[in-house]
């Protein structure tokens, strides 16, 4: 029998009792439902609404049910409605009469806007974390190979000389404006929801400051329709995961490029690679491909929660029960995908020399060709034509920017001189970058070092 079975006629059809259903998915909120109950309970002792005695045995018996949950003596009653009615059934089971006192001046609206905040928190917690994790490796990452030269691309085509450690270095960049997300996000999810009750707030004499304080809210929300119906924070955590998704995938794409036999920049481990059922020489970047993968699906919970929250009119509305799976999904695979791909990208080995000898094929440094006689007066449109011509020369000869002979320099422009191959020089391209937020190698350890 239903707890709210008093006005109807009938029991529920047993389809739409599993229809309605959510204690397949929202159990994993039952520490955060037994945190709130407590905190309730403890401000409808002190406003005088129960007697401490009930307070007590609530106390108690959400105790008790929390330890059994936990150990596994308990577990969920399949025909339960949600998390909320189980362990309140559950209470009154163990506790009697003083159970039913428990849901005075308080609904399942207030009750679960505030359970998902709660979990919310935690999750964005977590999250800050392994992606704090996720730089500190890269920034460490960068250090260690801020000379370790490589082709920088535009459209995927050799462009200029850059540094693995400039590689690493921008990402770290990206994983911080997360964590600044992230951060923010959390200013708005930490207001507590609780004794808005059903959307009118109530008649009790509740200290709504009291419970937000045993909870660890900063503060109490302002308009009871507006705080059981807001669901942005679990759209925004959606939204900050899909931009670290966004970032991982692309850093992900490009490991799976870097390894390829094409490149051969860089190797991974073999604890984090995987083989082929049939061709013997393979290593795979599973790891890398499953983040990539993983993406559009956190993307999908994404559109989902938009779209469920799409016209929904103030104020509960039991389409919002659809946030939990695309929330709890988002946040499951950002942190398995942090915490697997920090520990592949970790243990990774560098070809440095593939990459020099890469990137000494590739032109990358045409521009210096032109920057040089810029330096000696040729305006850069002009110098960026010889620049050109000589490249073409090069691809003629098939010989690179550093092995042409002075002399096709010189047919090119007079103002060619011996010191051109010195000026070209990959090492010296780079060591010459300085410019705020160049790869020079000693700029890259700088900026790697604000992120240690
Ligand atoms: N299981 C519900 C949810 O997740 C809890 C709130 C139910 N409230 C109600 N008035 N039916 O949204």
């Amino acid at each position: 029998m239903k707890m709210w079975a008093g006005r109807f006629a009938k029991e529920e059809d047993k389809l739409v009792n599993d229809f309605n259903s959510s204690i397949g998915f929202d159990g994993r909120l039952a520490p955060f439902d037994v945190e709130g109950s407590k905190a309730h309970a403890q401000m409808l002792c002190a406003t005088g609404i129960i007697p401490e005695s009930d307070a007590i045995s609530i106390e108690n018996g959400l105790n008790s049910i929390a330890s059994d949950l936990a150990s596994g003596v308990l577990t969920f009653d399949a025909e339960a409605e949600d998390i909320h009615m189980f362990i309140e059934a559950e209470l009154t089971n163990r506790i009697g009469n003083a159970g039913k006192r428990l849901h005075t001046a308080r609904s399942r609206n207030d009750q679960v806007a505030l359970d998902m905040r709660l979990y919310v928190k935690s999750a964005l917690n977590k999250i800050l974390e392994k992606t704090q994790n996720l730089i500190t490796t890269l920034a460490t990452l960068a250090i260690k190979n801020a000379d370790a030269v490589m082709s920088g691309y535009t459209h995927l085509q050799k462009a200029q000389p850059v540094t693995l450690g400039h590689y690493f270095n921008a990402y770290a960049n990206m994983f911080s404006r997360d964590i600044s997300r992230l951060k923010d996000c959390l200013i708005r999810a930490d207001v507590c929801p609780l004794g808005a009750c059903a959307l009118a707030g109530t008649t009790y004499p509740i200290d709504r400051e009291m419970t937000a304080k045993a909870l660890g809210f900063s503060r109490v929300g302002n308009n009871s329709l507006d705080d059981v119906s807001d669901r942005d924070f679990v759209l925004e955590t959606a939204f900050c995961i899909s931009l670290i998704m966004m970032h991982l995938s692309r850093l992900s794409e490009e490991v799976i490029l870097f390894t390829s036999s094409e490149f051969k920049y860089i190797e991974l481990d073999d604890a984090f690679a995987t083989g082929s059922s049939i061709m013997p020489q393979k290593k795979n970047p599973d790891v890398a491909e499953l983040v990539r993968g993983k993406t559009g699906r956190v993307y999908g919970n994404l559109v989902a929660l938009l779209t469920v929250m799409k016209a929904l009119p103030l104020a509960y509305n039991k389409d919002m029960q659809e946030d939990k799976e695309a929330l709890f999904d988002s946040v499951d695979t950002v942190l398995i995908c942090l915490e697997t791909f920090t520990k592949m990208i970790e243990c990774i080995t560098v070809n440095k020399e593939n990459m020099l000898i890469s990137a000494q094929k590739g032109f990358i440094n045409a521009t210096d060709v032109a920057d040089y006689l810029t330096k000696k007066g040729v305006p850069f449109r002009d110098a960026y034509k010889c620049s050109g011509k000589l490249v073409a020369v090069c691809i003629e000869k098939d010989l690179t920017l550093n092995a042409l002979p002075l002399d096709e320099y010189k047919k090119i422009n007079e103002l060619f001189e011996e010191d051109v191959y010195k000026e070209i020089d990959l090492i010296n391209c780079l060591k010459k970058r300085t410019s705020y937020g160049a790869p020079s190698p000693q700029m890259v350890e700088e900026q790697a070092k604000k992120f240690l």
